[in-house]
């Protein structure tokens, strides 16, 4: 007698095999676009290293609020010794300006869905779509 549970496990490996190339090839092609983010308005580096920023912000973003909050600071010293006001609407918006090119592009592709504009203010600028940037 032969085990069916095993015969039904190597046709699936044999599958997967098979298409190995394929599911292969869907997966690259999904890590290869990169979502084309607005450039910032102004500033010469964010409020933290690029690398931090693009993977940690909502820590950063975390500990502002609980700064504010909780202890009612509400200036920030970067790592370059620059000050910013500890605000989600009035500092990072104010640098990337166009929040649906930048914030949501990104937050799209990533497939994350931050909640905090239910009462976070997003400045006019950024609704318009009329940004723009360069020249
Ligand atoms: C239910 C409403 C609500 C939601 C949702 C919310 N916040 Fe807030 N947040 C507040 C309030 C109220 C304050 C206090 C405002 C103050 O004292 O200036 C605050 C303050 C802050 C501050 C510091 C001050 C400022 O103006 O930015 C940060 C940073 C912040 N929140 C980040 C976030 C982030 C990030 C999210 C989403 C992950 C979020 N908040 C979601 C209501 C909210
Ligand atoms: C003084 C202007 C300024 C402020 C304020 C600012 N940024 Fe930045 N941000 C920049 C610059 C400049 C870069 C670097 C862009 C680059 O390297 O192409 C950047 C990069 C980033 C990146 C990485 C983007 C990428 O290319 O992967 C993220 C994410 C980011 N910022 C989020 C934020 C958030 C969230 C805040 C508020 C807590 C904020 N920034 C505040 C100017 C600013
Ligand atoms: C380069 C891509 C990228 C850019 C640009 C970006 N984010 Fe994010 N953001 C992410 C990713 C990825 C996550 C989810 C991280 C995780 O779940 O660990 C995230 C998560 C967050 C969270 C936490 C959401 C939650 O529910 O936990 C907040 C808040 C946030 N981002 C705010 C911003 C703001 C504000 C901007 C624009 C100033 C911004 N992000 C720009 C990639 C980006």
């Amino acid at each position: 007698m032969y085990d069916a549970g095993k015969v039904i496990l190597g046709v699936v490996l044999f599958l997967a095999i098979l298409l190995f190339p394929v599911w292969y090839n869907l997966a690259k092609g999904q890590t290869d676009a990169e979502p084309e983010l607005a450039e910032p308005v102004k500033g010469e580096t964010c409020v933290a290293p690029t690398d931090y920023m693009r993977s940690n912000h909502m820590d950063l973003l975390d500990d502002w609020r609980d700064r504010v909050v909780r202890d009612g600071e509400r200036i920030y010293v970067d790592f370059t010794g620059n000050k910013h006001e500890m605000s989600l609407s009035n500092t990072c918006l104010d640098c990337h300006a166009d929040k649906a090119k930048f914030c949501d592009e990104c937050h799209t592709f990533m497939a994350v869905e931050p909640y905090c504009w239910d009462c976070h203010i997003i400045p006019e600028a950024t609704t318009a779509g009329e940004v723009t940037h360069g020249t």
